[in-house]
């Protein structure tokens, strides 16, 4: 039987990274066979455009170039990853997918959603998540994670994160309409309260499928 796949989606530090690890760990502690990846990332190419995309460079990629690097990075890890796993019956964990371009260089940087939709089907080769979870939280709880998170790590931010606040805004309220569209696939969590009940939420949100 073919896997299922789950992607999370979201604002910067909404927690796609820890609550992708905790519902990980539950489905492995039920017997599932569990695989985790990212985007961009997930192959050695693709965590090379992962550097790519984030790195301050005097030549920024100019917002269609920026597109095309996701995608990239989206039919390797699709077609190399993802796909044989849920070929071979795993559950697949993804740490952001195709919404995230949708959001960011659709609602964030203003290209046509329609026109990325089908660069995206390209891409993708049709493949679409069974669920979305996606971790919503207020721009305020946003900036503060993000800050905490450099502030313990020593790392700046990187050229996407530093973006302005319009940006942000639009792109939460861009996650937010996306969900809005196609709510068979999307459940919504306010991921600023406490992290173990999000956890709860995302289990029985899994479960509930
Ligand atoms: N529900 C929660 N309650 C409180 N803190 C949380 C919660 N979820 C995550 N955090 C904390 O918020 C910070 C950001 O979480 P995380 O890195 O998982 O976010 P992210 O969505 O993966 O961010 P990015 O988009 O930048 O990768 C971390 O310090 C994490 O420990
Ligand atoms: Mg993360």
């Amino acid at each position: 039987m073919r896997g299922k796949f789950i992607s999370f989606e979201g604002p910067e530090g909404g927690g796609k990274s820890t609550h992708v690890a905790a519902l990980a760990e539950a489905l492995r502690a039920e017997g599932k066979s569990v695989l985790v990846t990212r985007e961009p990332g997930g192959t050695r190419l693709a965590e090379l455009i992962r550097g790519l995309v984030r790195e301050e460079l005097e030549d920024p990629p100019v917002t269609r170039a920026e597109v095309l690097l996701f995608l990239a990075s989206r039919a390797q890890v699709v077609a190399n990853v993802i796909k044989p796993a849920l070929a071979r019956g795993e559950w697949v964990l993804c740490d952001r997918f195709s919404d995230s371009t949708f959001a960011y260089q659709g609602y964030g940087r203003g290209i046509d959603v329609q026109l990325l939709r089908e660069l995206n089907e390209f891409a993708t080769e049709g493949l679409v998540p069974d669920l979305t979870i996606l971790l919503d939280v207020p721009l305020e709880v946003s900036r503060a994670r993000l800050a905490e998170r450099q502030r313990a790590t020593a790392a700046a931010a990187d050229r996407i994160e530093s973006a302005g606040e319009a940006f942000h805004k639009r792109l939460r309220e861009g996650f937010l309409a996306l969900a809005k569209a196609e709510p068979d696939r999307f459940v919504v969590i306010d991921s600023s309260g406490d992290r173990d009940d999000v956890d709860r939420q995302i289990i029985e949100a899994v479960h509930g499928r």
